[in-house]
C-alpha cells in the first residue's frame, strides 16, 4: 500500500509499505476513506517529537471502513464505516476507567506517533471496540474527520476546562483550527462575548464568520485595552490559550478577570512565567489537559443533528496520491489561507 512515511527531521516520502495485519485479537484493520494533516505532524517533521522514529507512517485523524477484525472485536464488522479517534484506549486501565483516555497505559496518543498512522491506504487500530466510533447514517464523513482530534481538543481542553457559561466573556488566543474549534463549541453555552486574538487577519475574518463577537490582531492593536473595554474593565471569565508559546499564555494571565479560568490547550516547549504577583488575589483557576476524546459521542450527535457544522474548517481537498502537495499547502497556512485539508483515498 502507499503511505506517508517520516524519515527523520525534515524528511518524508510517499511510498510503498506493507499492508498492516492483525497483531492482537482486539485489533481492526481499517481502509482509510479520508484523512487530514495536523499541526502536530508538522512538529514531528521538524524533529520536535523525538519519540517518533524514522520509518513511522504519520497521521492520527480520519474516517474509514473496516476491512478485517481480530477475534476479540465484537462491536465492529467488515464493511462498517468508522470514525478513528486520535486517542487509542483500552477501556480497562485505571485512567480509561476515569475517562482520561489520553493517559491510557495501553494506548493514549499512539497513532502516527508510536505506531503507524492514518496517512495511508490502511491502518491498524488497537482496541478497536473502544477506539473507533460507528458513523451514524446520513452524516457527512468529511465533516467527521474534524472529530478525530480538533473538535474534541477545542471542546474538552478549552471550553469544558474553561467552564464557558451563558452570558460569560471568553477570550481565545490563537485562531488556528484548534482555537476555531473552541470558538464553535463555546457557542453551545451562549457566552455573551467571544473575543478571538491572532496575528493573521484571514483567520480573524474566518473567526467572525464562525461567531466571534470581537476580533483583535495582537500585532496591530492593544489587546488588553480592547478586552477591558469589551468587558467593562473586568477582564474575561474564560481565557483559552490555543497557540503554545510563553507570550500567549502570559497574555491570558493579563486578560483573565476575577474568578476566571485560564484553560491551556497549546503544546508548550518552553516555560512561561506565572505572574502570581498579579494573580494571587484574583481567585483564578489554571487548567491543562491532553485531549481525551471522551466528548466524541456527544460531538457526533451535535454534528448528526446539525447543531454543529465542522465543514467550514475544511479549506482544501486533495487525493491521497497528492499528499505531498497537501503538506505544502498545510505548511503555508497564512499564504494559502489553509485551515484543514481533506485527503481522500483514491487508491
Ligand atoms: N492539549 C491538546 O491535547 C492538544 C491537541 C492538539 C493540538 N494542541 C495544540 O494546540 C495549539 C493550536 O493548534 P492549531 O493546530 O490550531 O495550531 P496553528 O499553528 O494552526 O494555530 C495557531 C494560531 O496561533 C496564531 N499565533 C501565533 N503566534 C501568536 C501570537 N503571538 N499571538 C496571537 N496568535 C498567535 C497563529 O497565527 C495561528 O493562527 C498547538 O500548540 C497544538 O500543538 C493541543
Ligand atoms: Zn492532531
Ligand atoms: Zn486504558
Amino acid at each position: 500500500m502507499k503511505a506517508l512515511v517520516y524519515h527523520g527531521p525534515g524528511h518524508k516520502g510517499f511510498e510503498e509499505r506493507p499492508r498492516p495485519s492483525i497483531q492482537q485479537p482486539a485489533d481492526a484493520i481499517v481502509k482509510i476513506l479520508k484523512t487530514t494533516i495536523c499541526g502536530t505532524d508538522l512538529h514531528i517533521l521538524k524533529g520536535d517529537v523525538p519519540e517518533v522514529t524514522a520509518g513511522r507512517i504519520l497521521g492520527h485523524e480520519g474516517v474509514g471502513v473496516i476491512e478485517e477484525t481480530g477475534s476479540a472485536v465484537t462491536d465492529f464488522k467488515k464493511g462498517d464505516h468508522v470514525l478513528i479517534s486520535c486517542i487509542t484506549s483500552c477501556g480497562r486501565c485505571e485512567y480509561c476507567r476515569k475517562g482520561m483516555y489520553s493517559h491510557c497505559v495501553n494506548g493514549g496518543w499512539v497513532l502516527g506517533h508510536l505506531i503507524d498512522g492514518t496517512q495511508a491506504e490502511y491502518v491498524r487500530i488497537p482496541y478497536a471496540d473502544t477506539s473507533l466510533y460507528h458513523i451514524p447514517a446520513g452524516v457527512n464523513e468529511e465533516a467527521l474527520v474534524m472529530l478525530s482530534d480538533i473538535l474534541p481538543t477545542g471542546y474538552e481542553c478549552g471550553v469544558l476546562n474553561g467552564k464557558v457559561q451563558p452570558g460569560s466573556a471568553v477570550a481565545i488566543v490563537g485562531a488556528g483550527p484548534i482555537g476555531l474549534a473552541s470558538l464553535l463549541t463555546a457557542q453551545f453555552y451562549s457566552p455573551a462575548a467571544v473575543i478571538m486574538i491572532d496575528l493573521d487577519n484571514n483567520r480573524l475574518e474566518v473567526a467572525k464568520k464562525f461567531g466571534a463577537t470581537h476580533t483583535i490582531n495582537s500585532k496591530q492593536e492593544n489587546v488588553l485595552e480592547k478586552v477591558l473595554s469589551v468587558t467593562g474593565n473586568r477582564g474575561v471569565d474564560t481565557a483559552i490559550e490555543a497557540v503554545g508559546i510563553p507570550a500567549t499564555f502570559e497574555l491570558c494571565e493579563k486578560l483573565i478577570g476575577p474568578g476566571g479560568r485560564i484553560a491551556n490547550v497549546g503544546v508548550h516547549g518552553k516555560s512561561a512565567a506565572l505572574h502570581l504577583e498579579d494573580l494571587w488575589a484574583k481567585n483564578i483557576t489554571i487548567t491543562t489537559r491532553l485531549v481525551d476524546t471522551a466528548s466524541t459521542p456527544l460531538l457526533l450527535k451535535t454534528v448528526a443533528s446539525k447543531k454543529l457544522d465542522p465543514m467550514p474548517l475544511i479549506t482544501h481537498r486533495f487525493r491521497l496520491t497528492e499528499i505531498l502537495q497537501a503538506y505544502e499547502t498545510f505548511g503555508q497556512a497564512e499564504k494559502e489561507k489553509t485551515l484543514k485539508v481533506i485527503i481522500s483515498n483514491d487508491l
